[in-house]
């Protein structure tokens, strides 16, 4: 089979100024595409913004013979994500991928938690998530074409001490991808959610020596770029990909146990039944988990 071209493409990368965004951008123009790199250019708490980060890595682009420009505007700002989106459309005449990828952190244990440490995180993660999709949206819906790929986390999937704000966040971008996916089928356009895991300023104080080897995060790129890429059929799924493995976080249900005359104590007795996984399905919309359903009522 051939090698995937993104020749003649537009992407707009959020965050891309380091870490996994930089290796995105990298590898989208090694294959041909225009680039705008996105970075505020801030720490990792979201403090602070400028240092050049955006440049550099349109420097980098270009000193390997790609093409790039640079973005330093916010995602948490809805002007902000016009203004980027208006960029990439002015620059190269079209956005036909667009990553949300920007991110930062404030953990703390709930309990600790102060208004602003929520606000940020979902600012950022969720909201800017929103805001640059929602400038892109009209442009993808015109050209009946389109690849998102937004970006989620296990700290939501699964829950992580500590990180109440951004797993929220993160969870958020999977329902917001599940919704778009199915907003944007009718017009050729495909969003879906990345679950990364890699060796970056995010996570490298964390990490065992051998995990910070494994995580290279031009390990996850070559799946950013699939689900960018047209000829990838996926949307609405939610990928996970770490030390160059591949896989699917899903929404599964169990078959779980009916009564049509439920009681508080039946719940109790059939509790276990009720919540084993064998026998899972996982729907693709409310209507399938409906038709189940009504199929175990009569
Ligand atoms: P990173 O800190 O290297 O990259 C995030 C980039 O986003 C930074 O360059 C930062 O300047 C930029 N940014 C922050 N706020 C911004 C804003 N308001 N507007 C524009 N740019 C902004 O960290 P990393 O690890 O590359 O993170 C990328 C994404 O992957 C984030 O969404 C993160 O939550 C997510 N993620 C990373 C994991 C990992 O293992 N590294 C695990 C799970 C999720």
């Amino acid at each position: 089979m051939s090698d995937l071209s993104f020749e003649g493409r537009v992407a707009l990368v959020t965050g891309a100024g380091g870490g996994l965004g930089r290796e995105y951008g990298l590898l989208l123009a090694a294959r041909g595409a225009h680039v705008v790199v996105n970075d505020l250019g801030g720490d990792v708490g979201g403090h602070g913004a400028g240092g050049g980060a955006a440049q550099r890595v349109v420097e980098e682009i270009r000193a390997l013979g790609g093409s790039a420009v640079a973005n330093t505007g916010s995602v948490a700002s809805f002007d902000g994500a016009a203004a980027m989106v208006a960029q990439a459309v002015e620059t190269f005449g079209r956005i036909d991928i667009l990553i949300n990828n920007a991110g930062i952190l404030r953990d703390k244990a709930f309990h600790n938690m102060s208004a602003s440490e929520i606000d940020v995180v979902l600012d950022v993660h969720l909201r800017g998530t929103f805001y640059v999709t929602r400038h892109a949206w009209p442009h993808m819906r015109a050209a009946s074409y389109g690849r998102v790929v937004n970006t989620s986390s296990n700290s939501g999937l699964i829950g992580n001490f500590g990180q109440s704000n951004y797993g929220a966040a993160k969870m958020g971008i999977v329902g917001l991808t599940r919704v778009l996916a199915k907003e944007g089928a009718r017009r050729g356009i495909h969003v879906n959610a990345v679950a990364p895991a890699a060796r970056t300023r995010m996570t490298e104080s964390v990490l065992s020596p051998q995990a910070a080897e494994a995580l290279e995060p031009s390990r996850v790129a070559p799946v950013v770029a699939w689900l960018a890429h047209e000829s990838c059929p996926a949307t609405g799924e939610v990928i996970s990909a770490g030390a160059g493995r591949v896989a699917r976080y899903f929404v599964g249900l169990t078959p779980g146990f009916l009564s049509r005359d439920l009681t508080v104590e039946k719940v109790r007795d059939h509790w276990d039944e009720a919540r084993d996984t064998g026998g899972f399905i996982v729907p693709d919309d409310p209507a399938e988990e409906m038709a189940l359903l009504m199929k175990q009522w009569t």
